[in-house]
């Protein structure tokens, strides 16, 4: 793998963006709004595929980032959703159902039903209970449902190898239901290279045993790595990059021995969005200056975040700014009552007066929808996405609190 794949991958690109083109982009954003890049997306999709190899079908995990999953339909092989909502989502997107698996711990009849009557084809199946649920949604149907049985990490998800195996052997009652192997999710930001083997061993010795003792060939394994993003100034790189890469190792080895459908989210999308917010005011105190933006930690939060003690990327854009202004280090806080909400302490920025805007990097991943945006009903960001080919969309509008017109 060249080594500057991954570098490609978890490079946020914020240094390209100017004073005017955030302006602009505030008229149709307001002051603190989500920018996501559908090129970016493609570039990073292309990057993965070639790091996975050939035989590996790749699939969008929607929850990363819904706003752009009609963007990455374009690029990937299958989706991956997990409830009604997101369901909806993808049919708005005028996605092609037999290529989405429908996955998810917690799944009702109705849902169950609903997702079969409209075209799904591929189900994870997360216990024995749902297994028996799919099994009665199933009867009747015209059509084979393809399943995968979800063995669990060590986690609430999934079932354990007893459980697996009892529906492997009892499976010859259900006529419309073709199980074709295991679904695995091993978690998000996996970054440690030794703890990625040690899940694919696990995998591996999983399907040795299933085989043997069931006697079923399995066909496929859909699965997820949790391939790792640096947030942080602080984080070890060459380490993230080392986990990254062995992952991709281990996939393209248990390529070899059956098909695989991988499930990417974070490594696709984080890269592909930046968050900016307006500064609004700057205190002096005496452990140093604090700039006070629009938005905070109800709109971004980056995983292994705690109140600022690690530091994302942060881009200081102002009006006329010099390109060599000194810098400061300030605390960047955010604007919510709870001395929780700070973005980054003691960070440097080029000098920061109000009215300049902040940039965060690599936040197009679990950003818009992860955050307690309704804390003290502030204004809801925008969602702006920035096309390859017809410039920008507004993907959702402002949500503004209009009490000043009252
Ligand atoms: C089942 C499943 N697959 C894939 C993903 C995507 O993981 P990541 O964003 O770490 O790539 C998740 C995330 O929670 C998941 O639950």
């Amino acid at each position: 793998m060249r080594n500057s794949e991954y570098i490609k991958l978890t490079d946020s690109g914020i240094n390209l963006l100017e004073y005017s083109e955030l302006a602009r982009l505030e008229q149709n954003g307001g002051s603190s709004y989500y920018l996501f890049d559908a090129r970016k997306l493609r570039e990073n999709i292309s990057n993965l595929r070639a790091a996975l190899g050939h035989k590996v079908f790749l699939s969008y995990s929607m929850k990363a980032n819904p706003w752009l999953a009609e963007c990455a339909k374009e690029y990937v092989d299958c989706l991956e959703i997990c409830s009604p909502g997101e369901l909806k989502k993808v049919m708005e997107n005028g996605w092609d159902l037999d290529k989405v698996t429908l996955d998810g711990l917690l799944k009702t009849p109705e849902e169950i039903g609903i997702a079969l009557q409209k075209g799904v084809q591929r189900l994870s199946i997360d216990s024995l209970c749902q297994w028996k649920m799919v099994q009665e949604c199933a009867k009747g149907s015209s059509r084979k449902i393809n399943v995968l049985l979800r063995l669990t990490s060590g986690n609430q998800f999934g079932m354990d190898m007893e459980e697996i195996v009892h529906i492997l052997e009892r499976k010859s009652g259900s006529q419309a239901l073709h199980i074709e192997g295991i679904h695995f999710y091993a978690g998000t930001q996996k970054k440690s290279a030794g703890e990625v083997k040690k899940l694919f061993q696990y995998l591996e010795n999983a399907l040795d045993e299933i085989e043997e003792r069931t006697g079923n060939k399995l066909e496929l394994v859909e699965l997820g790595g949790g391939a790792p993003v640096p947030y942080f100034l602080e984080d070890d790189r060459a380490e993230y990059q080392k986990a990254y890469e062995t992952l991709a190792e281990c996939v393209r080895t248990l390529s070899e021995r059956i098909s695989i459908v991988y499930e990417a989210g974070r490594i696709l999308v984080a890269s592909a969005g930046c968050y900016v917010s307006k500064v609004i005011d700057c205190k002096a105190r005496a452990g140093g200056k604090i700039v006070l933006i629009d938005g905070g930690t109800h709109q971004l939060t980056y995983y292994g975040a705690v109140a600022g003690r690690k530091t994302p990327e942060i881009k200081s854009v102002s009006h006329g700014a010099d390109m060599c202004a000194d810098e400061e280090s300030v605390t960047v806080c955010g604007s919510l009552c709870t001395a929780q909400d700070i973005m980054a302490r003691r960070v440097k920025l080029k000098k920061t007066e109000p009215g300049a805007y902040l940039v965060f990097g690599l936040a197009g991943a679990y950003s818009v929808t992860e955050c307690g945006s309704d804390f003290l009903s502030r204004t809801k960001p925008a969602i702006l996405l920035r096309r390859e080919n017809s410039g920008l969309e507004v993907l959702r509008a402002v949500e503004e609190i209009d009490f000043l017109q009252f």
